[in-house]
Formats: C-alpha cells, sequence, structure tokens
C-alpha cells in the first residue's frame, strides 16, 4: 500500500499566566460580554519570565518525546511554523533542535501566519512520503504577547502564547494524511500584518513611535474572508474526497473566533460535538492552535478517525487537510 505520513505522536504546551477578560477590562475600553459574544474566548496564557517560542515549542516536544519514549538523535527534521521566532534569523527550528539535542536533524522556519501548522504538515509530509525522511517533527509555535499591543482592544483580547508539535512517521496501513488543499492570496496582506521590522519597514525610532511592530488587523474584513475561505475549503475537500458530515470524526479548526468555526461546520454538516473548540481558554495561538486541539482530544482519538483540519489567517492563507488517525 502507498506510504503515507501519519501522526504518531502529540505533545503540547501552554504558559501558566492566565489572562482574563476581567484583567483586560482594567487595561484597554472592552468588557467581557463583548469579548465572549463576539469571539468566544474567556482567557487565553501569556508567556513571561523572558523566555521566547522555542521555549514553548521545546516544552511541548519533551511532552511528545516522554510519552513516545523518543530519543532526540532519531529526529531527522523539524518545520517550525511560527509569525513569533526568536529572531528574524537563524530559524526557531535550529535553535530547538540545539535546546532537544537533536543533532541528526535538519530544520526550517515557515511562516504561514494562522495556517502555518497545516502549510508545514504537508511539507512535512512530503518528506516522509518520499521516503527520504521517517522521523519528522511539525510544530506550530506562537508567542503572540511579544507582537501584541495591549494598548489596541481590536487585537489585544484575541491573542494568547502556546506551542504544539507532531510526530510525523511512514504509514503503509491506509491512515495518515490523505490529502490536502492550500491556498495563498497575497492581496490580503493589507488587513493582517505587521507593518514594520522587515526589510520594507526597517526598525527606526519612528516605527517604534508609531507602534508599528505590534500585529494590525482589521478585524472585520479578515472575518469575511475567514468565513467564506474555511467554509470553502473545508466543502471543497470533502467533496473532493466523497465525504459527508458522518464520515467525518472530528473538524479540527484554526481557533480565531468561534462565530468563523461554527459558519464552516455548518456548512460541513458537522455537530458542536465533531468540532474541537478550546478558543474560549487559549484565544487564538495563531500556528498552533490546530495542534493545542490535536493534543488536547489525542487521548479521545482511535486509529482510523477520520479528521478535516482547517485554517484561514494573515497572507491571506488558509486550507484544509484530510486525515486518517493512525493509533
Ligand atoms: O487568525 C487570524 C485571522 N483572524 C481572524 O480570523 C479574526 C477575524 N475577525 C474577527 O474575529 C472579528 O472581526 C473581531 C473579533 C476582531 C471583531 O468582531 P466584529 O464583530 O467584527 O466587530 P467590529 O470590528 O465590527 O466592531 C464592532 C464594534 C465596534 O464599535 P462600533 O463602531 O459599532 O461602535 C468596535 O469599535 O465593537 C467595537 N469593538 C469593541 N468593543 C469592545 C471592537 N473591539 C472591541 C473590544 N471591546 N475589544
Amino acid at each position: 500500500m502507498k506510504t503515507r505520513a501519519a501522526i504518531t505522536g502529540v505533545g503540547g504546551y501552554v504558559p501558566e499566566y492566565i489572562l482574563t477578560n476581567a484583567e483586560l477590562e482594567t487595561m484597554v475600553d472592552t468588557n467581557d460580554q463583548w469579548i465572549r459574544e463576539r469571539t468566544g474566548i474567556a482567557e487565553r496564557r501569556l508567556l513571561k519570565d523572558g523566555r521566547a517560542t522555542s521555549d514553548m515549542a521545546v516544552a511541548a516536544i519533551q511532552d511528545l518525546m516522554a510519552k513516545k519514549a523518543l530519543d532526540p538523535k532519531e529526529i531527522e527534521l523539524i518545520i517550525c511554523a511560527t509569525v513569533s521566532p526568536d529572531h528574524v534569523f537563524p530559524a526557531t527550528a535550529n535553535i530547538i533542535a540545539d535546546k532537544i539535542g537533536a543533532t541528526n536533524a535538519w530544520g526550517f522556519d515557515l511562516e504561514a501566519a494562522c495556517s502555518g501548522f497545516l502549510f508545514a504538515l504537508q511539507t512535512g509530509s512530503k518528506f516522509v512520503e518520499a521516503g527520504t525522511h521517517k522521523k519528522v517533527l511539525v510544530i506550530g509555535a506562537d508567542m503572540m504577547s511579544s507582537i501584541i499591543d495591549y494598548e489596541d482592544r481590536n487585537t489585544c483580547i484575541l491573542f494568547g502564547d502556546g506551542a504544539g508539535v507532531v510526530l510525523l512517521e511512514p504509514d503503509t496501513a491506509g491512515n495518515g494524511i490523505m490529502d490536502a488543499i492550500l491556498k495563498s492570496d497575497g492581496s490580503g496582506a493589507p488587513y493582517l500584518h505587521m507593518k514594520a521590522g522587515g526589510s520594507k519597514n526597517p526598525a527606526s525610532q519612528e516605527t517604534v513611535k508609531n507602534r508599528h511592530h505590534y500585529a494590525y488587523q482589521e478585524g472585520r474584513t479578515v472575518f469575511k474572508f475567514a468565513v467564506k475561505g474555511m467554509a470553502d475549503v473545508v466543502e471543497e475537500i470533502m467533496v473532493k474526497n466523497g465525504l459527508t458530515g458522518d464520515d467525518i470524526r472530528y473538524m479540527v479548526p484554526h481557533q480565531a473566533n468561534k462565530r468563523i468555526i461554527d459558519a464552516a461546520a455548518r456548512r460541513a454538516g458537522l455537530p458542536d460535538e465533531k468540532v474541537m473548540l478550546n478558543i474560549h481558554k487559549y484565544g487564538n495561538t495563531t500556528a498552533a492552535t490546530i495542534p493545542l486541539c490535536l493534543w488536547e482530544w489525542e487521548h479521545e482519538l482511535k486509529k482510523e478517525d477520520q479528521l478535516i483540519l482547517t485554517a484561514f489567517g494573515g497572507g491571506f492563507t488558509w486550507g484544509s487537510v484530510f486525515l486518517r488517525w493512525a493509533y
């Protein structure tokens, strides 16, 4: 049977500090009811004490390695999806490899904002399918608190910090990643981006003064594109693979807004109990939302369960992945 890349283990980490809606009420002009009704978020986790994205990824990998009794020297490739790398360079994947002792691995970062984990999963799966790599780590990790303006109520209520990781290994039993549909549209860039810090607007006193090193979002516009983009791409992958809602054990959506998730689930014909949802606890952790869902629901998943993963985010980037759980 065809060799596919299967997820054979999951690890996760969220920081201890809980930023509640009540605390946000003391920081910006907002209120708990508005945040809950418009987004579904009640609290999110924040990383403190000078730690960085790689530290959360390492904690998630340690969780995975303990469960799998995995020797870091066996890992061949590390792909880290993030928009909040430790540094512009070198890649956070390299820093992670060093910290966990993955001395036989090469690695790189991949940036596709909220769709980063899906883009990285599809990329990693190709190395496994090609037969060149047998143990690949795919990480989604973001310390959004490092790029969020806690004076901007449009964005600071939405985001949190966290990291998730999956191990990809070859599968010849008919499970693993079955299909993926991924999309990009750069004309969406103005609606969700960071204005400065890249080669177009390098850091200067001016960019700092203008608060241009934070995530900027036109929420209403992104919301409209996200509802349509996510629902369309979920429908597309289900039709392409002859799936109905009855065939799906869980939809695993990027956690940006509960209303976006509900719209995609309705279109896919999926009741609430078939939708992984933890946005109320963690908010939007960008590349980490999907692996953090898999981490939380891992104990409920059974071999051959069919899952649809889906995301929409900055870029714009969006997509869906159809997979069959392998353990
Ligand atoms: O993961 C990456 C992709 N990102 C997303 O998918 C996010 C997509 N966008 C969204 O989730 C939503 O657009 C938001 C949650 C960001 C905003 O919700 P909305 O229903 O689109 O609200 P809005 O921006 O249309 O604002 C409605 C009202 C405005 O007041 P007026 O103009 O009607 O008087 C805002 O000023 O709510 C006001 N508002 C707030 N009020 C209390 C905006 N932010 C807040 C706030 N607290 N934090």
